[in-house]
């Protein structure tokens, strides 16, 4: 068997091309563009990258961006501070906070000050509450992304073992919360996991966000699995995937390549989610609550 590969920059660019549509959508009834602000503490290398490959992306469909740098000697107050600015601003829609911060940031007050109405990277714990319950306005862009990709590929995933191998705030937990609502058996593998290779065996569809190269080789990969993989924490000079490529390859029905897999969905979900923000925002969504903020925690 040899997998077919699943060309993650060609699904981004057909659902950027819908973005523009919706983005000159609301130009249309609301006069103006969607706005994201792009918040950076300090020089991490790879946040960088990522942070420049987001900007890029909102010009190409529309989406204005405020810029939103600081030098690592920032205080918390001063960033908490602009998040709440930002959540008043009517003219931004999303606000996004780049991971990671410094470490003597306390996160979760970080992500409490953003505006949960506004929270397109869906980190915000009344964001993460919707995920549990199934029902999130703004669901975690890279787990949406591979979702997309799922969707996208015809690939049912209601009955199936899924092993998700990784289990982050940002990837892996979310991942697993969203196969779990769409009726997967989900496992979720992480450092500690003794004898991966076991769970692994076991996957109709294995995600892997571990951020360690070749951690899965060929032999942990049932035949005939579907593989996502998504590249976090690898270092960004040479973006390798989790995986032994060509080994998997051989043994895997699909396979996303890493770069042009995962990784153009995840910027891709991020527009998606900050023009939702805006539609809910001039109430072009049934159900949006737009005259209702959401409590910042
Ligand atoms: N750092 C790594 N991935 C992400 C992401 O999806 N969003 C944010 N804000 N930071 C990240």
């Amino acid at each position: 068997m040899v997998a077919k590969i699943i060309d993650g920059k060609a699904v981004a660019a057909a659902e950027r091309e819908d973005c523009k549509r919706r983005v000159a959508r609301l130009r249309q009834a609301g006069g103006r563009s969607p706005g994201l602000a792009v918040i950076m503490v300090g020089d991490n290398a790879a946040s960088a990258v990522y942070v420049r490959n987001k900007i890029r992306a909102c010009q190409d469909v529309g989406i204005w961006s405020e810029q939103l740098f600081y030098p690592a000697t920032v205080t918390q107050s001063e960033i908490c501070d602009k998040i709440r600015e930002c959540g008043r601003d009517p003219s931004i829609d999303g606000i996004l906070v780049q991971l990671p911060l410094p470490p003597s940031f306390d996160l979760e007050e970080v992500l409490g000050a953003i505006d949960a109405e506004k929270d397109v990277d869906g980190f915000h714990l009344y964001n993460v509450g919707g995920l549990v319950i199934g029902n999130t306005v703004f669901p975690p862009c890279t787990p949406y992304g591979v979702m997309r990709l799922l969707e996208h590929e015809g690939i049912e995933v209601s009955g199936r073992n899924a092993v998700v191998v990784g289990a982050s705030n940002i990837v892996g937990k979310p991942m697993a919360l969203m196969l779990m609502q769409r009726e997967a058996t989900v496992s979720v593998c992480h450092a500690k996991t003794r004898d991966l290779g076991e769970f692994t065996r076991l996957a109709d569809l294995l995600v892997v966000a571990a951020g360690h190269p070749s951690l899965i080789s060929a032999s942990m990969v049932k035949p005939g699995a579907w593989s996502m993989w998504a590249s976090t924490g690898c270092p960004m000079a040479r973006l390798v995937g989790d995986c032994d490529f060509e080994g998997v390859r051989a043994q895997a029905s699909y396979l996303t390549p890493v770069p042009g897999g995962v990784g153009p969905m995840t910027v891709t979900m991020l527009l998606v989610n900050t023009i939702k923000s805006a539609e809910r925002a001039l109430g072009l969504v049934p159900g949006a609550k737009a005259a209702e903020p959401m409590p910042a925690l």
